[in-house]
């Protein structure tokens, strides 16, 4: 009888253990701070979500021609999964915009284009702390850790990003598997649309 009260006792506190330790872990790879700073992720062990090449979004300038530019976004795995659930970003989601420069003609390649070097690193931060609709953005380049963009800086990243992302203030509408998602979720509000 004791024998068996000690077992169901340590079946209780192994579960209760495993509780705690999983909602110590809902979100282990959300956004790490140094007090307000973002700290640089290790965005590139996260899920890919797309590659644009040489997106602009004004008149192109062909007095001035630039070779394209890939950008190349990924996603925390735990928001990801949560996406899939829902259709849309949950608290603590961190999507990072890597930009790298291209190249042609080079190794054996004769056409198209390959990626190079970093050429910038912006992130998108969903968390509570920040108040508001929970976003905030980050201009992380080679550094390890930055502050929100805050004032004229990032007034016109707010106004795009909110006027055409295609869900709560993100561009879903040129990812394409998340875009299929959405749209069977029903989170889809348009944007533009492409
Ligand atoms: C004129 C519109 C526009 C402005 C201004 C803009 N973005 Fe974006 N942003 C985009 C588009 C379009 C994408 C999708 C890029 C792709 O598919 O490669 C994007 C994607 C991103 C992403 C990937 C996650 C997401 O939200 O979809 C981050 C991070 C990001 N932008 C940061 C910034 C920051 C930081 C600023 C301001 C310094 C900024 N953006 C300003 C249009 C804009």
């Amino acid at each position: 009888m004791a024998l068996k009260r000690s077992a169901a006792l340590i079946g209780l506190a192994y579960a209760a253990a495993l509780s705690m330790a999983a909602s110590a872990q809902t979100a282990p790879d959300g956004p790490r701070y140094n007090g307000t700073a973002l700290l640089r992720p290790q965005y590139r062990e996260w899920v890919f979500l797309a590659s644009g090449l040489g997106m602009t979004y004004q008149p192109i300038n062909d007095a001035q021609p630039r070779p394209p530019a890939f950008t190349n976004v990924f996603a925390n795995p735990s928001a990801y999964r949560a996406f899939l659930q829902s259709g849309t970003w949950p608290d603590k989601t961190v999507l990072v915009l890597e930009i790298r420069s291209s190249q042609s003609e080079g190794s054996i390649n004769k056409g198209g284009r390959f990626q190079t070097t970093v050429a910038g690193l912006e992130i998108h931060v969903k968390d509570a702390r920040f108040g508001g609709n929970g976003w905030a953005f980050f201009n992380m380049g080679a550094k390890t850790q930055a502050e929100p963009l805050t004032g004229s800086d990032v007034s016109k990243c707010v106004e795009c990003h909110a006027a055409n992302g295609a869900v709560d203030n993100t561009f879903v509408q040129f990812y394409p598997t998340l875009l299929d998602v959405a749209r069977a979720k029903g989170t889809f509000t348009g944007g533009r649309n492409p």
